[in-house]
């Protein structure tokens, strides 16, 4: 049995994951997480292992940007392992969308491995918009570098930021 309640005032959840880049399906689970929790800390991952397009650090920055009027999300990165980073944070909620029920065999893992990990960590899963369901960042990238359109897929920064990494492929944000 769990040890104690997890929620508490001011209570922070976490919102951990890759971010490359954040598409506006996470940033719909973000502001259906903050009417939740009153302060949600973005978690993005660095891990040395895994190719990225986006370095940690721009990742980091992208959705700081995003969210740089709205005082009650923050964004750190992390490595090494979320049980860890959410017990040294001091929090006790981890979020994880789920889109389909493809996703939902990895996350029931991961979610009862950081159990085992951290007892005191509960993971709370919600669901996008229907409109994100199809969405990840693989597939945008994908389709972006491919010359495909991911206008209302992403925030405008993201598309922006798509532009400098895959030139000539970008659309005006104009058009
Ligand atoms: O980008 P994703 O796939 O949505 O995020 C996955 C993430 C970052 C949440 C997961 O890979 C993770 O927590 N990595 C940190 C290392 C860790 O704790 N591994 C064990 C998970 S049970």
């Amino acid at each position: 049995m769990a040890k104690k309640g997890p929620l508490g005032k001011g209570e922070r959840a976490v919102y951990p994951g890759s971010f490359d880049p954040i598409t506006n399906g996470h940033v719909d689970i973000i502001l259906r997480g903050a009417r939740l929790f009153p302060r949600i800390l973005i978690a993005v991952l660095e891990n040395p292992k895994k190719a990225t397009l986006f370095p940690v650090r721009e990742r980091v920055a992208i959705i700081r940007d995003i969210f740089k009027n709205q005082p009650r999300i923050k964004v750190e990165s992390f490595h090494g392992l979320l049980a860890d980073f959410a017990r040294a944070s001091g929090v006790g909620v981890v979020i994880r969308g789920l889109r389909a029920v493809s996703d939902f065999e990895y996350e029931f893992q991961m979610a009862l491995m950081n159990q085992q990990l951290n007892p005191d960590l509960e993971t709370l899963f919600m669901m996008p918009s229907a409109r994100y369901t199809f969405l990840s960042s693989s597939l945008v990238k994908e389709v972006y570098a491919l010359g495909g359109s991911v206008r209302g897929l992403v925030p405008p920064s993201v598309e922006r930021k798509l532009g400098e990494k895959f030139p000539g492929k970008s659309e005006s944000l104009s058009s």
